[in-house]
Protein backbone atom coordinates (compact mmCIF):
# COMPACT_ATOMS: atom_id res chain seq x y z
CA UNK A 1 0.00 0.00 0.00
CA UNK A 2 1.49 3.57 -0.99
CA UNK A 3 2.10 5.91 1.81
CA UNK A 4 -0.63 7.58 2.55
CA UNK A 5 1.33 11.37 2.69
CA UNK A 6 2.00 10.02 -1.03
CA UNK A 7 -1.73 11.40 -1.67
CA UNK A 8 -0.63 15.03 -1.09
CA UNK A 9 2.65 14.90 -3.26
CA UNK A 10 3.61 17.62 -5.48
CA UNK A 11 1.63 17.45 -8.64
CA UNK A 12 3.62 15.53 -11.63
CA UNK A 13 3.01 18.91 -13.78
CA UNK A 14 5.36 21.12 -11.53
CA UNK A 15 8.31 18.43 -12.14
CA UNK A 16 10.51 17.85 -8.71
CA UNK A 17 9.28 21.12 -6.70
CA UNK A 18 12.99 22.37 -6.89
CA UNK A 19 13.79 25.17 -5.44
CA UNK A 20 14.37 28.31 -8.58
CA UNK A 21 17.67 30.09 -8.74
CA UNK A 22 16.09 32.93 -7.25
CA UNK A 23 14.29 31.76 -4.43
CA UNK A 24 17.75 29.53 -3.58
CA UNK A 25 20.03 32.95 -3.82
CA UNK A 26 17.31 35.43 -2.19
CA UNK A 27 18.17 32.84 0.95
CA UNK A 28 21.59 32.34 0.51
CA UNK A 29 21.60 36.65 0.69
CA UNK A 30 19.80 36.31 3.33
CA UNK A 31 21.72 33.94 5.08
CA UNK A 32 25.09 35.18 4.07
CA UNK A 33 24.55 38.83 4.39
CA UNK A 34 27.01 39.86 1.34
CA UNK A 35 28.23 43.39 1.21
CA UNK A 36 27.12 43.63 -2.54
CA UNK A 37 24.01 42.01 -4.14
CA UNK A 38 24.51 41.95 -8.00
CA UNK A 39 22.31 39.26 -8.67
CA UNK A 40 18.47 40.02 -8.79
CA UNK A 41 17.20 42.32 -11.25
CA UNK A 42 16.28 45.38 -9.58
CA UNK A 43 17.89 48.75 -8.96
CA UNK A 44 18.94 49.76 -5.48
CA UNK A 45 18.09 53.39 -5.36
CA UNK A 46 15.16 55.11 -6.50
CA UNK A 47 12.82 55.82 -9.40
CA UNK A 48 12.25 58.97 -10.33
CA UNK A 49 10.72 60.48 -7.49
CA UNK A 50 7.80 61.61 -9.38
CA UNK A 51 6.71 58.11 -9.62
CA UNK A 52 6.28 56.87 -5.88
CA UNK A 53 4.72 60.36 -5.34
CA UNK A 54 1.77 59.14 -7.35
CA UNK A 55 0.98 55.93 -6.12
CA UNK A 56 1.14 58.22 -2.08
CA UNK A 57 -1.52 60.64 -4.11
CA UNK A 58 -3.80 57.92 -5.53
CA UNK A 59 -4.10 55.83 -2.29
CA UNK A 60 -4.82 59.25 -0.17
CA UNK A 61 -7.34 60.28 -3.66
CA UNK A 62 -10.59 61.63 -2.88
CA UNK A 63 -12.26 58.97 -4.81
CA UNK A 64 -12.84 55.60 -2.49
CA UNK A 65 -12.83 53.76 -5.37
CA UNK A 66 -9.61 54.22 -6.38
CA UNK A 67 -8.59 51.61 -3.42
CA UNK A 68 -11.09 48.70 -4.72
CA UNK A 69 -11.22 46.09 -6.74
CA UNK A 70 -11.14 47.31 -10.81
CA UNK A 71 -11.78 46.10 -13.97
CA UNK A 72 -10.33 42.52 -14.84
CA UNK A 73 -8.73 42.93 -17.66
CA UNK A 74 -7.00 46.36 -16.71
CA UNK A 75 -7.97 49.58 -14.86
CA UNK A 76 -9.42 51.54 -17.75
CA UNK A 77 -7.11 54.27 -16.94
CA UNK A 78 -3.69 52.23 -17.69
CA UNK A 79 -5.34 50.01 -20.83
CA UNK A 80 -6.24 53.42 -22.62
CA UNK A 81 -2.74 54.69 -21.77
CA UNK A 82 -1.23 51.09 -22.45
CA UNK A 83 -3.00 51.72 -26.38
CA UNK A 84 -2.01 55.30 -26.57
CA UNK A 85 1.78 54.41 -25.49
CA UNK A 86 2.20 51.73 -28.24
CA UNK A 87 -0.32 51.85 -30.83
CA UNK A 88 2.36 54.36 -33.04
CA UNK A 89 5.03 52.37 -31.74
CA UNK A 90 3.34 49.23 -33.86
CA UNK A 91 1.49 51.33 -36.18
CA UNK A 92 -1.71 49.97 -35.21
CA UNK A 93 -4.63 51.03 -33.27
CA UNK A 94 -4.72 48.92 -30.26
CA UNK A 95 -8.17 48.07 -28.63
CA UNK A 96 -7.56 49.06 -25.22
CA UNK A 97 -10.89 47.01 -24.05
CA UNK A 98 -9.68 44.14 -26.23
CA UNK A 99 -6.32 43.91 -26.92
CA UNK A 100 -4.54 44.51 -24.00
CA UNK A 101 -4.55 42.41 -20.68
CA UNK A 102 -2.86 43.66 -17.36
CA UNK A 103 -1.61 41.39 -14.80
CA UNK A 104 0.57 40.50 -12.00
CA UNK A 105 3.78 41.21 -13.50
CA UNK A 106 5.06 40.11 -16.48
CA UNK A 107 5.33 36.47 -15.16
CA UNK A 108 1.09 36.71 -14.78
CA UNK A 109 0.95 37.78 -18.72
CA UNK A 110 3.64 34.57 -19.16
CA UNK A 111 1.83 32.45 -17.44
CA UNK A 112 -1.88 33.46 -19.13
CA UNK A 113 -0.19 33.44 -22.19
CA UNK A 114 1.64 29.99 -22.12
CA UNK A 115 -1.34 28.51 -19.94
CA UNK A 116 -4.04 29.99 -22.64
CA UNK A 117 -2.73 28.76 -25.52
CA UNK A 118 -0.35 25.69 -25.20
CA UNK A 119 -2.11 22.32 -24.81
CA UNK A 120 -0.75 18.57 -23.86
CA UNK A 121 1.70 17.58 -26.02
CA UNK A 122 2.12 21.18 -27.65
CA UNK A 123 5.89 21.98 -28.79
CA UNK A 124 7.38 25.34 -27.61
CA UNK A 125 10.59 26.85 -29.25
CA UNK A 126 12.76 28.73 -26.67
CA UNK A 127 16.20 30.31 -26.77
CA UNK A 128 18.48 29.71 -24.54
CA UNK A 129 19.67 31.32 -22.02
CA UNK A 130 16.17 31.75 -21.28
CA UNK A 131 13.91 33.29 -18.28
CA UNK A 132 13.49 30.32 -16.43
CA UNK A 133 10.09 30.50 -15.54
CA UNK A 134 9.08 30.09 -19.31
CA UNK A 135 10.11 25.97 -19.26
CA UNK A 136 8.05 25.70 -15.95
CA UNK A 137 5.18 26.92 -17.36
CA UNK A 138 5.18 25.26 -20.76
CA UNK A 139 5.66 21.97 -18.77
CA UNK A 140 2.83 23.08 -16.17
CA UNK A 141 0.84 23.41 -19.56
CA UNK A 142 1.46 20.25 -20.57
CA UNK A 143 3.50 21.32 -23.08
CA UNK A 144 7.15 20.12 -24.69
CA UNK A 145 9.66 22.84 -24.46
CA UNK A 146 12.49 22.60 -27.34
CA UNK A 147 15.35 24.24 -27.04
CA UNK A 148 17.79 25.91 -29.09
CA UNK A 149 21.34 27.83 -27.69
CA UNK A 150 21.99 31.09 -28.63
CA UNK A 151 26.39 30.53 -29.20
CA UNK A 152 28.84 32.46 -29.68
CA UNK A 153 30.40 32.87 -33.38
CA UNK A 154 33.33 35.05 -32.70
CA UNK A 155 35.02 33.74 -29.09
CA UNK A 156 37.82 36.55 -28.56
CA UNK A 157 38.04 39.46 -25.74
CA UNK A 158 36.01 41.62 -27.94
CA UNK A 159 33.29 39.86 -28.26
CA UNK A 160 29.45 41.37 -27.52
CA UNK A 161 26.22 40.22 -27.28
CA UNK A 162 25.51 40.88 -30.88
CA UNK A 163 27.93 37.61 -31.49
CA UNK A 164 26.06 35.60 -29.57
CA UNK A 165 23.76 34.02 -32.22
CA UNK A 166 21.22 31.25 -33.36
CA UNK A 167 22.27 28.58 -35.94
CA UNK A 168 19.67 28.91 -38.81
CA UNK A 169 19.72 25.25 -39.97
CA UNK A 170 18.94 24.03 -36.04
CA UNK A 171 16.31 26.71 -35.59
CA UNK A 172 14.55 25.42 -38.79
CA UNK A 173 15.24 21.61 -37.77
CA UNK A 174 12.83 22.47 -34.43
CA UNK A 175 9.73 23.65 -36.50
CA UNK A 176 7.09 20.91 -36.99
CA UNK A 177 3.07 20.55 -37.11
CA UNK A 178 3.25 19.81 -33.31
CA UNK A 179 5.03 23.58 -32.80
CA UNK A 180 2.10 25.54 -31.45
CA UNK A 181 4.24 28.71 -29.79
CA UNK A 182 7.84 30.49 -30.02
CA UNK A 183 9.11 32.34 -27.13
CA UNK A 184 11.27 35.47 -28.00
CA UNK A 185 12.96 37.51 -25.54
CA UNK A 186 14.28 40.55 -26.85
CA UNK A 187 16.28 42.88 -25.43
CA UNK A 188 17.62 39.30 -24.20
CA UNK A 189 17.94 38.58 -20.35
CA UNK A 190 21.20 37.85 -19.56
CA UNK A 191 22.85 38.18 -22.44
CA UNK A 192 21.94 41.87 -23.22
CA UNK A 193 21.18 41.01 -27.28
CA UNK A 194 18.79 42.80 -29.28
CA UNK A 195 17.71 40.72 -32.06
CA UNK A 196 18.40 42.04 -34.95
CA UNK A 197 15.61 43.37 -37.86
CA UNK A 198 17.23 40.36 -40.26
CA UNK A 199 17.45 37.67 -37.25
CA UNK A 200 13.83 38.64 -36.48
CA UNK A 201 12.78 38.33 -39.75
CA UNK A 202 13.95 34.51 -40.01
CA UNK A 203 12.28 34.04 -36.80
CA UNK A 204 9.20 35.54 -38.12
CA UNK A 205 9.57 33.58 -41.48
CA UNK A 206 9.33 30.35 -39.97
CA UNK A 207 6.37 31.35 -37.46
CA UNK A 208 4.56 32.14 -40.03
CA UNK A 209 5.47 28.95 -42.59
CA UNK A 210 4.38 26.57 -39.72
CA UNK A 211 1.60 28.82 -38.05
CA UNK A 212 3.09 29.38 -35.03
CA UNK A 213 2.66 31.85 -32.44
CA UNK A 214 4.86 34.29 -31.54
CA UNK A 215 4.73 35.43 -27.56
CA UNK A 216 7.73 37.87 -26.98
CA UNK A 217 8.49 38.82 -23.58
CA UNK A 218 10.08 42.71 -24.14
CA UNK A 219 10.07 43.65 -20.44
CA UNK A 220 13.56 45.94 -21.53
CA UNK A 221 12.18 47.37 -23.67
CA UNK A 222 13.51 51.00 -23.34
CA UNK A 223 16.82 50.18 -22.14
CA UNK A 224 18.97 49.68 -25.44
CA UNK A 225 22.13 50.99 -26.08
CA UNK A 226 23.36 52.69 -29.16
CA UNK A 227 23.81 52.02 -31.98
CA UNK A 228 20.74 49.42 -31.06
CA UNK A 229 16.98 49.68 -31.86
CA UNK A 230 14.61 47.85 -30.35
CA UNK A 231 12.71 45.99 -32.94
CA UNK A 232 8.97 44.74 -31.87
CA UNK A 233 8.62 41.50 -33.96
CA UNK A 234 4.73 41.96 -34.07
CA UNK A 235 5.50 44.85 -36.62
CA UNK A 236 6.67 42.71 -39.03
CA UNK A 237 4.55 41.86 -41.97
CA UNK A 238 1.99 39.19 -41.03
CA UNK A 239 3.47 38.80 -37.26
CA UNK A 240 0.61 41.04 -35.92
CA UNK A 241 -2.00 38.51 -36.28
CA UNK A 242 0.42 35.98 -34.32
CA UNK A 243 2.07 37.92 -31.73
CA UNK A 244 1.48 38.48 -28.38
CA UNK A 245 4.02 41.07 -26.53
CA UNK A 246 4.85 41.56 -23.39
CA UNK A 247 5.43 44.46 -20.98
CA UNK A 248 6.42 44.91 -17.24
CA UNK A 249 5.99 48.55 -15.07
CA UNK A 250 8.30 47.14 -12.65
CA UNK A 251 10.98 47.74 -15.51
CA UNK A 252 9.97 50.52 -17.26
CA UNK A 253 9.70 52.75 -14.30
CA UNK A 254 12.47 50.85 -11.89
CA UNK A 255 9.36 49.69 -9.26
CA UNK A 256 10.17 46.06 -9.58
CA UNK A 257 8.44 45.80 -6.71
CA UNK A 258 4.96 46.67 -8.16
CA UNK A 259 4.58 43.63 -10.18
CA UNK A 260 2.35 45.43 -13.25
CA UNK A 261 2.87 43.57 -16.57
CA UNK A 262 1.09 43.68 -19.44
CA UNK A 263 0.11 41.86 -22.72
CA UNK A 264 -1.15 42.59 -26.05
CA UNK A 265 -2.24 41.13 -28.97
CA UNK A 266 -4.85 40.69 -31.67
CA UNK A 267 -8.38 40.08 -29.80
CA UNK A 268 -8.55 36.63 -31.04
CA UNK A 269 -5.37 35.60 -29.03
CA UNK A 270 -5.92 37.46 -25.85
CA UNK A 271 -9.40 36.08 -25.59
CA UNK A 272 -7.45 33.13 -23.98
CA UNK A 273 -5.24 34.90 -21.67
CA UNK A 274 -8.26 36.77 -20.30
CA UNK A 275 -9.85 33.58 -19.22
CA UNK A 276 -6.91 31.71 -17.53
CA UNK A 277 -6.14 36.35 -15.94
CA UNK A 278 -9.87 36.23 -14.84
CA UNK A 279 -9.82 32.62 -13.13
CA UNK A 280 -6.28 32.76 -11.35
CA UNK A 281 -6.33 36.63 -10.55
CA UNK A 282 -9.56 38.03 -11.49
CA UNK A 283 -8.34 41.84 -11.04
CA UNK A 284 -4.51 43.40 -10.07
CA UNK A 285 -4.08 45.81 -7.77
CA UNK A 286 -6.32 49.40 -8.33
CA UNK A 287 -4.05 51.91 -6.70
CA UNK A 288 -0.62 50.18 -8.13
CA UNK A 289 -2.53 50.32 -12.38
CA UNK A 290 -3.90 54.00 -11.76
CA UNK A 291 -0.39 54.78 -10.68
CA UNK A 292 1.25 53.53 -13.99
CA UNK A 293 -1.52 54.49 -15.59
CA UNK A 294 -0.68 58.16 -14.59
CA UNK A 295 2.89 57.62 -14.90
CA UNK A 296 2.51 56.60 -18.55
CA UNK A 297 0.61 59.66 -19.10
CA UNK A 298 2.95 61.84 -18.06
CA UNK A 299 6.14 60.55 -20.22
CA UNK A 300 3.98 60.40 -22.71
CA UNK A 301 2.91 64.21 -22.25
CA UNK A 302 7.42 64.75 -22.75
CA UNK A 303 7.85 62.20 -25.23
CA UNK A 304 11.15 62.53 -27.15
CA UNK A 305 12.64 64.81 -24.77
CA UNK A 306 15.98 63.88 -23.13
CA UNK A 307 14.09 63.92 -19.63
CA UNK A 308 11.37 61.29 -20.50
CA UNK A 309 12.29 58.15 -18.69
CA UNK A 310 11.31 56.01 -21.51
CA UNK A 311 14.61 57.64 -23.16
CA UNK A 312 16.76 58.51 -20.15
CA UNK A 313 16.87 55.61 -18.66
CA UNK A 314 19.19 53.45 -21.36
CA UNK A 315 21.80 56.43 -21.30
CA UNK A 316 21.93 56.57 -17.67
CA UNK A 317 21.97 52.43 -18.14
CA UNK A 318 24.92 52.54 -20.89
CA UNK A 319 26.97 54.17 -18.53
CA UNK A 320 27.15 51.71 -15.50
CA UNK A 321 27.32 49.05 -18.21
CA UNK A 322 30.64 50.38 -19.58
CA UNK A 323 31.45 51.39 -15.64
CA UNK A 324 31.15 47.37 -14.97
CA UNK A 325 32.36 46.00 -17.75
CA UNK A 326 35.58 47.79 -17.15
CA UNK A 327 35.68 46.91 -13.67
CA UNK A 328 35.13 43.38 -14.80
CA UNK A 329 37.82 43.00 -16.96
CA UNK A 330 40.47 44.38 -15.10
CA UNK A 331 39.76 42.34 -12.22
CA UNK A 332 40.15 38.95 -14.97
CA UNK A 333 36.68 38.12 -16.12
CA UNK A 334 36.19 38.02 -19.45
CA UNK A 335 33.14 40.20 -20.43
CA UNK A 336 30.09 39.97 -22.84
CA UNK A 337 29.21 43.91 -22.94
CA UNK A 338 25.36 43.53 -23.83
CA UNK A 339 23.79 45.75 -25.95
CA UNK A 340 20.50 46.33 -24.12
CA UNK A 341 19.15 45.19 -20.49
CA UNK A 342 20.80 45.42 -17.11
CA UNK A 343 22.94 42.49 -16.93
CA UNK A 344 26.68 41.43 -18.11
CA UNK A 345 27.53 37.96 -18.43
CA UNK A 346 31.18 37.03 -17.35
CA UNK A 347 33.15 34.08 -18.04
CA UNK A 348 35.17 33.66 -14.52
CA UNK A 349 37.64 30.91 -15.69
CA UNK A 350 40.51 32.21 -15.91
CA UNK A 351 40.63 33.72 -12.25
CA UNK A 352 43.42 31.19 -11.53
CA UNK A 353 44.05 30.51 -8.24
CA UNK A 354 40.70 31.69 -6.78
CA UNK A 355 39.57 28.69 -8.32
CA UNK A 356 39.50 26.06 -6.29
CA UNK A 357 36.10 24.74 -5.64
CA UNK A 358 35.92 21.65 -3.85
CA UNK A 359 34.65 23.44 -0.79
CA UNK A 360 31.41 23.64 -2.93
CA UNK A 361 28.75 20.77 -2.77
CA UNK A 362 26.82 22.17 -5.94
CA UNK A 363 26.51 20.04 -9.03
CA UNK A 364 27.46 22.52 -11.48
CA UNK A 365 30.61 24.47 -11.96
CA UNK A 366 28.76 27.95 -12.22
CA UNK A 367 26.32 27.55 -8.85
CA UNK A 368 30.11 26.09 -6.93
CA UNK A 369 31.71 29.84 -8.53
CA UNK A 370 29.13 31.81 -7.57
CA UNK A 371 28.70 30.76 -4.28
CA UNK A 372 32.12 30.81 -3.42
CA UNK A 373 32.29 34.32 -4.49
CA UNK A 374 29.43 35.30 -2.67
CA UNK A 375 31.09 33.87 0.35
CA UNK A 376 35.09 35.26 -0.11
CA UNK A 377 34.54 38.20 -2.27
CA UNK A 378 30.99 39.47 -1.12
CA UNK A 379 29.17 39.61 -4.32
CA UNK A 380 26.38 37.81 -5.17
CA UNK A 381 25.70 37.21 -8.79
CA UNK A 382 23.80 34.43 -10.50
CA UNK A 383 25.35 31.18 -12.32
CA UNK A 384 24.33 30.67 -16.01
CA UNK A 385 23.74 27.73 -16.12
CA UNK A 386 20.16 28.27 -14.66
CA UNK A 387 19.32 29.61 -17.74
CA UNK A 388 19.75 26.26 -19.35
CA UNK A 389 17.72 23.29 -20.05
CA UNK A 390 18.89 20.67 -17.82
CA UNK A 391 20.52 18.96 -21.24
CA UNK A 392 22.01 22.27 -22.28
CA UNK A 393 23.43 23.43 -18.50
CA UNK A 394 27.43 22.69 -19.95
CA UNK A 395 26.53 25.86 -22.01
CA UNK A 396 26.55 28.16 -18.89
CA UNK A 397 28.79 27.07 -16.90
CA UNK A 398 31.79 29.15 -17.43
CA UNK A 399 29.78 32.27 -17.02
CA UNK A 400 28.46 34.26 -13.63
CA UNK A 401 25.21 37.45 -14.49
CA UNK A 402 26.34 40.31 -13.08
CA UNK A 403 23.16 42.73 -12.71
CA UNK A 404 24.27 46.42 -13.10
CA UNK A 405 21.00 49.05 -12.92
CA UNK A 406 22.55 49.76 -9.25
CA UNK A 407 23.89 52.84 -7.20
CA UNK A 408 27.30 54.16 -9.06
CA UNK A 409 28.90 54.17 -5.21
CA UNK A 410 27.93 50.13 -5.34
CA UNK A 411 29.59 49.76 -8.53
CA UNK A 412 32.88 51.28 -7.15
CA UNK A 413 32.31 48.78 -4.50
CA UNK A 414 32.06 46.08 -6.80
CA UNK A 415 35.95 47.33 -7.49
CA UNK A 416 36.94 47.36 -3.89
CA UNK A 417 35.87 43.94 -2.83
CA UNK A 418 37.08 42.18 -6.14
CA UNK A 419 40.48 43.78 -5.43
CA UNK A 420 40.27 42.73 -1.72
CA UNK A 421 39.41 39.29 -2.77
CA UNK A 422 42.21 39.02 -5.68
CA UNK A 423 44.26 40.19 -2.63
CA UNK A 424 43.71 37.36 -0.28
C1 LIG B 1 12.97 38.38 -19.36
C2 LIG B 1 12.05 38.65 -18.21
N1 LIG B 1 10.75 38.44 -18.37
C3 LIG B 1 9.87 38.67 -17.37
C4 LIG B 1 10.31 39.12 -16.15
C5 LIG B 1 9.31 39.33 -15.04
O1 LIG B 1 8.92 40.66 -14.94
P1 LIG B 1 7.93 41.15 -13.78
O2 LIG B 1 8.76 41.50 -12.61
O3 LIG B 1 7.19 42.31 -14.38
O4 LIG B 1 7.01 40.00 -13.50
C6 LIG B 1 11.66 39.35 -15.93
C7 LIG B 1 12.16 39.81 -14.61
O5 LIG B 1 13.32 39.79 -14.31
C8 LIG B 1 12.57 39.11 -17.00
O6 LIG B 1 13.88 39.32 -16.86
Amino acid sequence: MSDKTDKFRLPARYGTGEKSVWVEYIQMVAEIKPKLNLGQGFPDYHPPSYIPDTLADVTKSDNPLLNQYTRGFGHPRLVQNLAKLYSPLIGRQIDPMNEILVTAGAYGSLYSAILGHVEDGDEVIVIEPFFDCYEAMIKCAGGIPKFIPLKPNNVSANMTAADWVLDDKELESLFNDRTKMFILNTPHNPLGKVFTREELEKIANLCKKYNVLCVSDEVYEWMVFEPFKHIRIGTLPGMWERTITIGSAGKTFSVTGWKVGWAYGPAKLMKNLQVVHQNCIYTHCTPVQEAVARSIEFELSRWNTPECYMFAIAKELSAKRDVLNRILKDNGFITTPPDGGYFIIADWTKLGKKLDLSSEPDKYRDYKFTKKFAKEASIVTIPLSAFYSEEHKHFGEDYARFCFIKKDENLVLAETLLQAWQRR
